[in-house]
């Protein structure tokens, strides 16, 4: 708990610092001149002081049907994934009402920084998962949704929470990989950072989106105690202890129900189990039927009025296939959620790119890096020291790779690797760059270098899946990076391999090198932060989020090919299979090096927490990650545990020698299953066993407990 304090304090204060130099001192006071709402005589929805379901209460009757339904879809015709790549352009618009004050509502993506024109280019989300650290997780959605702000949004689309079921799934860079606990907590974090700069966030894409191809018309097939254990999660959290003010629902189809749909989702789970009282978004184009969306719960159709519009949700509710008290739902929750945000209240945030003062971002950037930098394997190689000659190998090295689609962005600046090191590396080193298209020269290059630096990425992004887990795969253009990684280890055998990819890839090389770092996605500062990295004036402080496979045939699910995807592994997704199936991965789930060791010692474990003694063993200051697995017992035979389960993590900076208490709380909920029959969590009666260490495979200390008058044997 101590360590848990101590972090969420540091956490904090970095945030504030970070962002404290363009923070205004305060906001508009709420029902000021700077209200758009209006005079409260003649419009009494505009009182701040009522609460926003009164306000709704009294605006809504004042509204015509149409004004209504106009409320109901934004209005950009170049919405979504077209929109942000015009400087000026918000991705999407909601209309407002100017006669009755109700402003209009300004939305951006994403999940990887804001996506209007010109941004900072924060690490890809991947990257921040990777630094198991929720202070980072505030820190990333702040800086997006600061940035979001300053072009003038109220609403920024992201964080992604999507669970990573198939490695191969062309977006896996953008969400936080394939725990459901991790990427919990990291979400939740992500939307309190972000809304506590005045923007919205919109978690998506609920429920179940986990393939590019066929994305717009996909059935997953799903078990619910899957969908509950597994993908419902990350939402579960964002709205419970992140208090996401909007959802997105995807496209595609969850057991035969359009998602965005589907009211067994959006109206039972989301809004009755969970308390949602905030909107419901679609995902751009994936409403199919405008009746069946706003019974199924859908409140604002993105980027424009294809469904939602006065003749067809119209049509449908004269002709009473929407009841009028339906319309009237879904308008009185734009509303709630427009008034909740103070958005009444103040004027409209001003677009202007001069205002974002980008030292706190690119900060922000280069920090969020360092974390999630990936050690998998040192022998001894890194840090540099002080090499005389560095032979840089690769294209990478010349820029910061990043996914494509909704979620990138165009960065204001890039610090290349290249650059950074040649910079860090001074006048007393000798650094070369080769592109490696020539893999004789690049091996050349390499041997009479004193370390050779070799870059390599991947080509991912919405709209198409990977093909195979290799580098480069499906990708020509980058020429064989593989062949490349192991000519340049063959001609120096202190070989750094670098790389960029964004998610799991296959490194049949890696006993050849001398090192293998994985720096995802690094965003634009990421030149900066790897070679801070690798000359060790940081610690690498990432830890995998996802398994690197040792073959392809490993992996636990592929994207399926056709228009219906079983999800026949059920819960055990990830590390789940690997643990359960007995598969050796090449790099486990939670694996990253420090630069120093730790131990662990005083494990002690009850069913309200473990506890554990972390130390400092090394020689220098690093980053521990201590994780704690939990093994359920097995209520009945159709219920099967997978043999461990992330249900805890911390991080914490230990100087040589120094130690730290760390306890992580459980609750009823870290017992429990989802009991199918009873509809319900349950905790069962058994032994649990509790494991606590550096990764999902490097278990140090284990202990158990009983639970429902059972004991331990
Ligand atoms: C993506 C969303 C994104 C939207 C708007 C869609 O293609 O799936 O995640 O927010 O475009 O750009």
């Amino acid at each position: 708990m101590r360590a848990r304090r101590r972090r969420a304090a540091a956490g904090a204060a970095a945030l504030a610092a970070v962002l404290a130099p363009a923070v205004p001192a305060s906001a508009p006071a709420a029902g000021a001149a700077a209200s758009r709402c209006g005079d409260v005589a003649a419009r009494p929805w505009c009182r701040a002081s009522l609460s926003p379901d009164a306000r709704a209460a009294l605006l809504l009757p004042r509204m015509t049907v149409d004004e209504r339904i106009g409320l109901l879809a934004s209005d950009d015709p170049l919405g979504g994934p077209l929109g942000g790549f015009i400087e000026t352009a918000h991705a999407d618009t909601g209309n407002g009402v100017p006669r009755l004050g109700i402003p209009p509502l300004y939305m951006a993506d994403g999940p990887a920084g804001i996506r209007q024109g010109k941004g900072t280019a924060l690490p890809a989300p991947i990257a921040l998962a990777a630094g198991f650290d929720d202070a980072s997780a505030r820190l990333y959605g702040a800086t997006a949704a600061w940035e979001a702000r300053h072009r003038g949004n109220d609403l920024i689309f992201g964080p992604s929470v999507d669970v990573l079921r198939a490695p191969r799934n062309g977006r896996s860079f953008e969400a936080f990989g394939e725990d459901p606990y991790l990427s919990a907590a990291l979400g939740a974090s992500w939307v309190r950072g972000a809304q506590g700069q005045g923007v919205m966030a919109s978690v998506k894409h609920l429920a179940v989106y986990t393939q590019e191809g066929s994305r717009q018309s996909l059935d997953s097939r799903v078990d619910e105690r899957t969908l509950r254990e597994v993908y419902l999660v990350p939402f579960e959290a964002a709205v419970k202890t992140g208090g996401a003010a909007t959802v997105m629902c995807g496209f595609g189809k969850l057991n035969g129900r359009w998602a965005c749909q589907d009211g067994g989702v959006l109206n039972t789970v989301l809004r009755e189990e969970w308390g949602f009282k905030g909107l419901v978004a679609s995902d751009h184009t994936a409403v199919q039927d405008g009746a069946g969306a706003a019974n199924g719960g859908l409140d604002l159709e993105l980027p424009i009025g294809l469904k939602y519009n006065a003749l067809m949700l119209g049509n449908a509710v004269r002709a009473g296939q929407v009841a009028q008290a339906t319309l009237d739902a879904r308008t009185r929750t734009v509303l709630r959620t427009m008034f909740a945000a103070g958005l009444f209240d103040r004027p409209a945030y001003a677009n202007d790119l001069t205002s974002i003062g980008r030292t706190a971002s690119e900060d922000a950037a280069r920090r969020v890096e360092e974390g999630g930098i990936t050690l998998l394997k040192n022998a001894g190689v890194l840090p540099l020291g002080a090499p005389k000659s560095i032979a840089l190998v690769g294209a990478a090295a010349e820029g910061n790779p990043s996914g494509f689609g909704s979620s990138q962005v165009q960065p204001f600046s890039s610090v290349t690797p290249r650059a950074a090191i040649t910079a860090r590396a001074g006048a007393g080193a000798a650094v070369t760059y080769n592109d490696g298209r020539d893999v004789r020269a690049a091996a050349d290059a390499a041997r009479r270098a004193d370390v050779a630096i070799v870059f390599a990425t991947d080509s991912e992004g919405e709209f198409f899946d990977r093909s195979c887990l290799t580098l480069n795969c499906g990708d020509p253009l980058r020429g064989d990076q593989d062949g490349l990684i192991a000519a340049v280890a063959a001609a120096n055998p202190r070989t750094v391999v670098v790389l960029e990819t964004g998610g799991p890839v296959l490194t049949p090389w890696a006993g050849r090198a001398a090192a293998v770092v994985e720096g995802w996605y690094p965003g634009q500062q990421g030149g900066t932060a790897l070679a801070r990295v690798l000359y060790g004036d940081a610690d690498p402080g990432g830890r995998l989020p996802v398994t690197f496979p040792a073959a392809e045939a490993d992996a636990p699910a592929v994207p399926a090919a056709g228009r219906t995807a079983t999800f026949a592994e059920g819960v055990f997704v990830g590390y789940r299979h690997y643990d359960r199936a007995k598969v050796a991965p090449a790099f486990p789930f939670g694996h990253g090096l420090s630069y120093t060791t730790f131990g662990y010692r005083g494990l002690s474990v009850s069913a309200s927490r473990v506890r554990v003694t972390v130390t400092n063993t090394g020689t220098r200051t690093g980053a521990a990650v201590p994780q704690l697995y939990l093994g359920l017992p097995a209520p009945d035979a159709a219920t099967p545990q997978p043999p461990r389960q992330l249900r805890g993590y911390t991080k914490v900076v230990l100087a040589p020698g120094q130690s730290a208490v760390v306890t992580f709380p459980l609750t009823a909920r870290s017992l429990s299953y989802w009991d199918v029959r009873a509809d319900a969590w349950k905790v069962a009666k058994g032994c649990y066993r509790a494991e606590v260490g550096d990764s999902s495979r490097a278990i140090a200390l284990s202990g158990r407990f009983a639970q429902g008058g059972a004991t331990c044997h």
